[in-house]
């Protein structure tokens, strides 16, 4: 039996399959024997905070807290939450360049003017407030529209930053000037915030896109799921993306991340460039 020690801590093959299996049924992500010193680092302030000896007792733990929040914690620490203001940028050009317009043609053939966008697994907010900035450039002219976007996470921690809107001075340098100083106002020396105008109409929501169900009244006209799903396996994947195919409206545009795909031959999506594919009419 093989057995990793970090610090004061270890796990043994045991202990670390327990606890993947868990994290694995309940949120999807495969751990796999190569992450046992990653799982020891995240986990051993949480389990010299409770005063727990082993990480079966950590394991005991968790399934004794009957208010969850110890799972809280433990996806909290688990998941990788690295993201940044227009990551994969291919993807923001064809967004404003192409599926905006496509997709509010058809909406105005329809006589509909309510977008609905999803962005999930939307970390600590980047990738929403860089949707959001394009859709107020793209809307700006036009009142008439309602655009609304959801972003969702399985992490608290994540999405109380999103929520709060603040960015180190480093990580805000992505973004275009004339967006940044429209958009955002500096906090202090070391920060800035995302100003309450670019805040209208996004919803950030905690969400585990493993739970049975999804409280969704109305179809989504697009949906962004990048770099989600390569913590999951593929059956996940397959079953993630059918249940995206069932919330999405026919046309609709689903954007991935550049190392993840879905394959060329879906049933629901129609493949259109890497990372990103159409909805089947
Ligand atoms: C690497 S970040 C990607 C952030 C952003 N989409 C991007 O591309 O920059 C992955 C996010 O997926 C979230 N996540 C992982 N498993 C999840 C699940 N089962 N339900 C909801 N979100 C999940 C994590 O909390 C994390 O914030």
């Amino acid at each position: 039996m093989e057995e990793q020690v970090v610090g004061a801590f270890r796990i043994s093959d045991r202990e670390f399959n327990q606890l993947s299996k868990l994290i694995y049924d309940l949120f999807g992500i495969v751990l796999t024997e190569k992450k046992k010193t990653l799982v020891i680092g995240r986990l051993q302030s949480e389990l010299k905070k409770k005063g727990l000896k082993s990480f079966h007792d950590y394991y005991e733990h968790i399934l004794e807290d009957k208010t969850g929040q110890s799972l809280l914690t433990l996806i909290d620490k688990i998941s990788t939450n690295h993201t940044f203001f227009f990551r994969e940028a291919d993807h923001f050009e064809f967004f404003k360049e192409e599926a905006l317009s496509q997709i509010t043609s058809i909406l105005r053939s329809r006589n509909e003017k309510e977008l609905r966008i999803w962005c999930a697994g939307c970390s600590s907010g980047e990738e929403p407030y860089t949707l959001k900035m394009l859709l107020n450039e793209y809307f700006s002219n036009d009142n008439g529209w309602s655009v609304k976007l959801l972003s969702t996470d399985i992490s608290s921690t994540a999405l109380e930053k999103a929520i709060t809107g603040i960015y180190k001075n480093e990580n805000i340098q992505n973004i275009p000037k004339p967006l940044l100083n429209k958009y955002f106002k500096k906090y202090d020396d070391q920060n800035w915030i995302v100003k309450e105008e670019l805040k209208k109409n996004m919803f950030f929501k905690r969400l585990n896109l493993m739970q049975n169900d999804y409280p969704f009244n109305k179809k989504f006209h697009i949906i962004f799921c990048r770099n989600v799903m390569i913590y999951f396996d593929s059956e996940t994947r397959t079953d993630l993306v059918n249940r995206f195919a069932r919330f999405m409206i026919p046309d609709g545009f689903l954007f991935i991340g550049h190392s993840e795909t879905i394959g060329r031959n879906n049933n629901n999506f129609l493949y259109l460039k890497p990372a990103l594919y159409r909805k089947k009419a």
